[in-house]
């Protein structure tokens, strides 16, 4: 992969638009292929169930992996490359370097699921190693690895722009998840829950409410209408720094969760106050 990259950008010089997934593919990682095919003359897709980032109890060997399908997905997207590394390419027999993105990956996630964004950034800085993205598309499904990844960025002066695009979402409004194949249909309706807990937070925040320990009590309200939930997390933090935010101010935060939902550990989180911002993040979307 490395050899083919360097061949484009010595023979054409194009702009490549990254999409780091691993697999299984659903409409939130398309869009993310949809936005970087009408951004960039190359899109690259990569899929890799990364090892790193899964905890020595989680479900790295059971995650759902559908080659042919996601490939017959890709197809219709006019994919330029899908790169679908080995464990061993990435990873090769003597590997020892590892990135830590210190501060911002410990909270809300980090603490749940420890190492888990060592191995994210990891593996992002090597696939942005060989693949050299002038700019790499992310969902705010994940909004921590999002900081963790600008973050990730900005520090180690890496030429490549994050691109962070909207939470895609069934009827229900569950976020899409390549773990909600675990759950049936029943507990999938069930699990919306969640997104309407974030709806009746963020009805309080336009009534007025600043005062963020309310808003999560809303959210826990809404979640404990649904007795299979358990609450892991939830939270307001500053959309930047992820510091907490007791009051919020004028900068935009996240609202988030994770719960466990009978074996499924789902997150989801919204923006608040993100039209106030002046900076960069006043143009992500909820
Ligand atoms: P994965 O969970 O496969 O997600 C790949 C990308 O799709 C991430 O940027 C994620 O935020 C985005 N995504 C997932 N569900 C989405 C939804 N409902 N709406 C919009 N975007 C969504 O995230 C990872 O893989 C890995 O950590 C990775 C970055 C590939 C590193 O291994």
């Amino acid at each position: 992969m490395t050899s083919v990259i360097r061949k484009i950008k010595r023979d054409h010089d194009k702009t490549i638009g990254f999409v780091p997934t691993m697999g299984a593919l659903h409409e939130g990682h398309l869009s993310l292929v949809k936005e970087a095919r009408r951004m960039c003359e190359l899109v690259v897709v990569s899929i890799f169930v990364n090892p790193t980032q899964f905890g020595p109890m989680e479900d790295f060997n059971k995650y759902p992996r559908d080659l042919t399908g996601d490939t017959a997905l890709l197809a219709n997207y006019n994919v330029d490359y899908i790169f679908v590394p080995t464990v061993d390419e990435i990873y090769p027999p003597g590997f020892n370097t590892y990135i830590n993105v210190e501060g911002v990956s410990d909270k809300l996630e980090g603490e749940s699921r420890p190492g888990h964004f060592r191995g994210v950034a990891t593996v992002v800085m090597i696939l942005f190693n060989i693949i050299k993205p002038d700019f790499a598309f992310f969902g705010q499904k994940d909004a921590q690895q999002t900081v963790v990844v600008k973050r990730l960025v900005q520090d180690l002066a890496i030429e490549t722009e994050i691109v962070v695009l909207p939470t895609v979402r069934e009827e229900s409004g569950l976020a899409l998840s390549s773990r909600n194949k675990y759950l049936n249909a029943e507990e999938r309706q069930s699990a919306a829950v969640v997104y309407r807990a974030l709806k009746a937070a963020r009805a309080e925040f336009k009534q007025g409410e600043r005062n963020s320990d309310r808003l999560i009590e809303v959210v826990r309200s809404v979640l404990g209408t649904e007795p299979r939930i358990k609450v892991d997390y939830v939270s307001v933090n500053d959309a930047e720094t992820l510091e907490k935010v007791e009051r919020l101010g004028e900068n935009p935060v996240y609202i988030s969760l994770a719960v466990n939902f009978g074996k499924v550990r789902l997150i989801d989180n919204f923006i608040l106050n993100r039209n106030k911002h002046t900076g960069p993040l006043s143009q992500l979307p909820q």
